[in-house]
């Protein structure tokens, strides 16, 4: 396989102005155009600083493993302390180390394991209210499901209205994002009454989560269980910052992710029908085991071939804080470093027929072996996605579950097309058609 690097100085022959343009158009266009046109390492020049796009496999791997102390999130995401406090997802060098280590244990994947009776049932519940030949929304239906499955994992139950208070103050966070990307004071910010009103609702639901009564299964609740073990080490703000981010980093990704699959799936009528085969034969008539979740082979190929082609992160950014070199290019303290998964995904170096939704290539990999960092829908090294074992589990069982008692057929011609956000969502609602299957 051709995985030849592009190492000559970049040329700058996308203008600044252009770029941005091109940017605020379309932002996996101008990616892609940029990668194709400067290659592995791309350079842009900006007013202060230059923004370089490292495309090639082990130029990420350089950035989030090799040279990982070079880099640090940069400014974006530390602007998302606005909404999500010191979490995990925001914290930095020693500091984060130190959460990392603690909180760790708690997602190992035998633990994920652990929930899958409740993605189990969360999941039965909610298609027992479906009728045979009706049309489904997969967008809607599935961020409500993974809401509640991320609100009974963490937090040990999902009261009344919580659903919706959390879900509308979500759609409004990530709606206004881009303000939280703007250098304002905290005050200026309160301008904006409906992104402090969706942010302090989210503050006061997360809080009344925490003090809920202690029920068994709030007992085993993932917040729960940082909060015993970790008595002395976390301070409350710090409980409520990780529980934050969990609900916010844990549920709408999962939830892009199932919608991605179903609008995959149901144009791939193939596909639905060998993954049905094997949810036949693994399961039967029973839910899904922790042993069935590594059994389910294409099952786990559909979710990977999807996150393959519609990350739900599709690009990640970073900002050198000392002065490096990455495949010998020069990159300045002070610059900014973009990898994107949707750019290095849909390389044909790597992939054979990129645009191809092929579960079957992930059988294949001792024959094609593709660089370690051609794929990283979870990210990578040291700050590597905490909940990758819990998104796959529910992911798989999820699709199990439906997929043993519905066949999901398309209600609209095309696929949706992907629109960049703060995640990769689809442009129109995944509308599709439920048949209960006679089984
Ligand atoms: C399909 C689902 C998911 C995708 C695609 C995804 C993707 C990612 C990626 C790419 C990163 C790395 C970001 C970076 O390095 O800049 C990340 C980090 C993180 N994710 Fe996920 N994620 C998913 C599900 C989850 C779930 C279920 C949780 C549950 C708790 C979670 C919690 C986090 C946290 C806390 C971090 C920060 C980790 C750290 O910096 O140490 N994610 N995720």
């Amino acid at each position: 396989m051709e995985t030849n690097l592009v190492l000559e100085q970049p040329v700058y022959r996308t203008s600044t102005f252009e770029f941005l343009w091109k940017i605020f158009r379309n932002p996996l266009n101008a990616l892609t155009d940029l990668a194709n046109e400067q290659g592995d390492i791309a350079r842009i020049k900006l007013r202060k600083r230059d923004l370089f796009l490292l495309s090639h496999p082990s130029f990420v791997e350089e950035v989030l493993v090799k040279q990982a102390d070079n880099f640090v999130k940069g400014p974006s995401l530390q602007r998302a302390r606005v909404i999500l406090g010191e979490g995990l997802l925001t914290s930095e060098g020693d500091e984060h180390l130190a959460q990392r280590r603690a909180l760790q244990p708690a997602f190992h994947r035998h633990k994920m394991e652990e929930y899958l009776p409740l993605m189990n049932e969360n999941t039965h519940g909610h298609i027992s209210r479906w009728k045979s030949g009706e049309q489904v929304d997969m967008s809607d239906e599935m961020m409500r499901l993974t809401l509640n499955i991320a609100l009974w994992s963490f937090f040990g139950s999902a009261p009344e209205g919580v659903v919706e208070r959390v879900s509308d103050s979500m759609k409004t966070l990530v709606r206004l994002f881009p303000l939280a990307q703007i250098p304002l004071p905290e005050s200026a910010r309160s301008l904006f009454p409906s992104f402090k009103e969706a942010k302090a609702d989210l503050s006061e639901v997360t809080e009344a989560l925490l003090r809920n009564p202690q029920s068994e299964h709030a007992k085993r609740a993932l917040v729960n269980i940082l909060k015993e073990n970790h008595k002395d080490q976390f301070t409350d703000e710090q409980i409520h910052a990780h529980a934050l981010t969990f609900l916010l980093a844990g549920h709408e990704t999962t939830a892009l992710l199932l919608a991605w699959c179903w609008d995959m799936l149901a144009h791939h009528p193939m596909a639905m029908s060998i993954l049905q085969a094997e949810v036949d034969s693994v399961l039967g008539d029973r839910f899904p085991k922790p042993e069935d979740i590594q059994n389910l082979t294409y099952t786990r190929a559909v979710v990977k071939e999807t996150l393959r082609m519609r990350p739900p992160a599709w690009a990640m950014g970073r900002e050198a804080v000392h002065d490096c070199e990455i495949g010998g290019q020069h990159i300045p303290a002070g610059s900014t470093v973009i990898m994107s998964q949707w750019v290095t995904h849909h390389d044909s170096r790597f992939y054979d027929a990129p645009l191809q939704f092929r579960p079957e290539r992930w059988f294949d990999l001792d024959v094609h072996s593709p660089p370690r960092y051609s794929y990283f829908p979870f990210g990578g090294g040291s700050r590597v996605c905490i909940g990758e074992h819990f998104a796959m589990t529910e992911a798989i069982a999820v699709l199990a579950m439906i997929a043993r008692r519905w066949t999901i057929t398309p209600a609209q011609l095309e696929l949706a097309h992907p629109k960049p956000s703060v995640t990769l969502r689809p442009d129109k609602n995944v509308k599709t058609i439920v048949s209960r299957r006679a089984v």
